[in-house]
């Protein structure tokens, strides 16, 4: 049985301990899906979990109550992470009535076989009382989802965030504050970068909302609750949202014949003689996902490639597809490759770092092998840059 983490209100999820790849985002550490249990006049299920951990959500809540005695089951956020469940639930729960908002609404009917079931269909700021307990309704469009929204409980001033706040963490512990802490915002930044961070204007805005709430528990739908540290929590999410850069370079690159290598470590002189920490990722030996909480904090993104036949290296590629769907603006960056007669590679990248926005200072393309004698003088140009 999950843990009650307040009188009458039980996390009754499941931890996915296996899961390595979440859309491309390699989950090193698992992942959970977080569902809440609400004992009160009427009982409540807050999210559910994914589809094959449906009969374990099942057990978990038969351990408290009948499920088929379900009130209400509130839906923050469709995806199917949360929403794999509902089915399952709702053919147990057969008097349940779903409150969730008419995005979420549309959106689930798409996914599912909804027709029997009964609807609430809330708007941000409504209310509904359970009882003794009220539940206040707050969109958080695009964070992730168009149909996203967090969930309040004044009474015990608990906030069930879903994605929002979460980290990819499997876990038999329940409160982040039973984990070293910097481990699990470690986690969170990287589940930050890799999922919400080209969403962060929305959190901005979402962040004003959820500030005006007094806030004992956060209670996300991925790893651990937070019922300590929320005012580092709530600041670290501000700097993220806000793009705030640390004197920091990340330098991502690939090499076919070492030169582009020698590029990059010319690159990375440049930016410890100014000062900077600076993260150097070799592409053959990174995963893309794994370099991204670097480059969330990050003043300066630094890509070389080599030119391979017509274009790029295929492992740089990967990481320029991925980097620009996430990234948002305000960032610099410099490029820099080799190439032995047609140095093709520049093009496509600088195209890569026009879509995502960030500012090219400087292009370094250099032929064949550059002897010590160049690598100093581009350390020297950049350095000139920075
Ligand atoms: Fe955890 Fe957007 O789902």
């Amino acid at each position: 049985m999950r843990k009650e983490i307040a009188k009458n209100i039980f996390e009754v999820g499941a931890s996915d301990w296996n899961v390595r790849n979440f859309h491309g985002y390699l989950t090193h550490y698992g992942s959970s899906y977080n569902a809440y249990l609400v004992i009160d006049e009427k009982i409540t299920l807050i999210d559910t979990v994914k589809a094959p951990f449906g009969e374990e959500l099942l057990e978990r809540i038969s351990e408290i109550i009948d499920p088929s005695k379900i009130d209400y089951v509130i839906c923050n956020h469709v995806e199917m992470d949360h929403s794999g469940a509902m089915p399952v639930v709702m053919n147990v729960a057969k008097n349940a009535t779903v409150i969730t908002t008419a995005k979420a609404q549309q959106e689930l009917q798409l996914h599912y076989d909804t027709t029997a079931w009964k609807w609430d269909i809330i708007k941000s700021g409504d209310q509904r009382k359970i009882g003794s307990r009220t539940f206040d309704f707050v969109a958080t469009p695009m964070v992730h989802w168009p149909d996203n929204m967090v969930t309040y409980l004044e009474e015990e001033k608990m906030l069930f965030s879903n994605d929002a706040f979460g980290q990819h963490i499997a876990h038999s512990e329940i409160f982040a504050d039973e984990l070293p802490l910097d481990f699990v915002f470690q986690q969170a930044k990287t589940y930050y970068a890799n999922i919400v961070m080209p969403y962060s204007p929305q959190v901005v805005n979402a962040l004003k909302t959820v500030g005006t709430l007094d806030i004992r528990m956060i209670c996300p739908s991925h790893g651990l609750i937070f019922r300590k540290d929320l005012d580092k929590y709530l600041s670290l999410y501000t700097d993220w949202a806000t793009g705030k850069t640390e004197k920091k370079a990340v330098i991502v690159y690939d090499s076919m014949w070492h030169s582009t290598e020698k590029i990059a470590k010319a690159v990375a002189k440049a930016f410890e003689n100014k000062g900077y920490q600076f993260k150097m990722f070799c592409l053959q030996s990174n995963h893309i996902s794994d370099i991204m909480a670097d480059c969330l904090d990050a003043e300066y993104i630094c890509v070389g490639s080599p030119t391979l036949n017509k274009g790029m290296l295929p492992t740089v590629a990967s990481f320029m597809t991925y980097l620009q769907g996430l990234i948002v603006k305000g960032k610099k960056g410099f490029l820099f490759g080799s190439y032995g007669w047609a140095g093709l590679s520049m093009k496509f990248m600088q195209r890569f770092f026009d879509e995502s926005c960030i500012e090219t200072v400087d292009t370094i393309n250099e032929q064949f092998v550059p002897t010590k004698d160049r690598l100093n003088e581009i350390t020297k140009q950049i350095e000139d840059k920075i």
